[in-house]
């Protein structure tokens, strides 16, 4: 495993570094809102989503920088849902990534605002990234892998949008003070976090050429278990977390009397859910690992990151 957790980290900080080329400190009129986006956005985090991006391009036989412009969109994207989700108007969460969450360190209209300056920027970081792709498609004379480029920013805006994140977020707001049945709950998690969990495979399957195979169908299986299991765990970590390691506070979900896993299934209810959708997310990466053409080590390295997400403090 400790291979496992050195290349996790690497990934991680090649994210943070990144990042903050990407986005450095201004000193104009506006500076307050590059200072409210930096916090949040380079508060740490577990950088899932960029590394489901990295490891989902690097299976299908591409090196990470192919797909780092899109990585850093989905994690600047997150990071906006993040600010919202703890606005006042959602979850009315004080701590967020260890320190006061983006409305308590500024305020409400700056963390609104910083929340849509970065959901925008990343759709100019993904929009470049995807230019300079299809120019260099088109330059090797390989106008198919031009289009399949152009599909990536609308594929990433589809799971954000009404179908993804935010329809996923409207229907928790409603699972707050009224009981949603189990079938609409799953909907909900499908969407509002499963949805930034599958993307990564969706985005890389087509920058790759692979949409439509096998392998694709199973990475996207996967990314949907995992992505489930990881609010199932989120929801558990709301009950039984350290708020200290967790670097949010705990009990909220009760606070806000929401429906979720626990609520609905139970403590041991939930954790039997996080296991078995571990262990379809595994079985798919067994087969990965026999699929010509995956590279075995990333199925591996993707086997290994279920694992973790079931077991994680933070
Ligand atoms: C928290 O996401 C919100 C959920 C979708 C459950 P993460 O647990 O990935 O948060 P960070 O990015 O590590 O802070
Ligand atoms: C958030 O789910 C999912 C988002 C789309 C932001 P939660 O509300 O459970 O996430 P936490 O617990 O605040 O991190
Ligand atoms: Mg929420
Ligand atoms: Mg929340
Ligand atoms: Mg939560």
């Amino acid at each position: 495993m400790s291979e496992f957790y050195d290349l996790l980290t690497s990934y991680a900080a090649y994210t943070d570094q990144k990042l903050n080329e990407l986005l450095p400190p201004r000193d104009n009129y506006q500076k307050k809102i590059y200072d409210a986006m930096r916090y949040s956005l380079l508060a740490g985090g577990k950088r899932i989503r960029p590394v489901l991006t990295y490891v989902s391009a690097e299976l299908f036989g591409l090196d990470k920088e192919v797909v780092t412009p899109f990585a850093l969109a989905l994690e600047m994207i997150h990071t906006s849902s993040l600010i919202h989700d703890d606005l006042p108007a959602m979850d009315n969460d004080d701590y967020r990534r260890g320190r006061l969450s983006n409305h308590k360190r500024f305020d409400e209209a700056t963390a609104i605002l910083a929340g849509d300056a970065l959901l925008t920027y990343a759709f100019e970081v993904a929009g470049n990234g995807a230019s300079a792709l299809a120019e260099s498609a088109l330059k090797e004379g390989n106008a198919e892998l031009a289009i399949n480029v152009s599909k990536v920013v609308p594929a990433l805006a589809f799971r954000v949008g009404t179908e993804g994140m935010i329809g996923g977020q409207i229907i928790d707001l409603k699972a707050e003070n009224t009981t949603i049945d189990g079938d609409e709950h799953e909907a909900l998690c499908a969407m509002k976090t499963g949805c930034l969990l599958t993307v990564p495979a969706e985005m890389s399957a087509l920058v790759a050429g692979r949409c439509g195979t096998e392998e694709f169908e199973l990475l996207k299986d996967y990314s949907m278990a995992v992505g489930i299991a990881f609010q199932v765990k989120d929801d558990i970590l709301d009950v039984e977390g350290d708020p200290t390691i967790l670097g949010k506070n705990v009990g909220m979900d009760d606070a806000d009397n929401k429906t979720t896993y626990v609520t609905l299934y139970g403590i041991d209810g939930a954790r039997i859910k996080l296991e078995e959708l571990t262990a379809r997310a595994k079985e798919n990466c067994k087969k990965l690992m026999e699929i010509p053409g995956c590279v075995p080590e990333k199925a591996r390295f993707l086997y290994d990151l279920a694992e973790y997400l079931l077991e994680r403090k933070n």
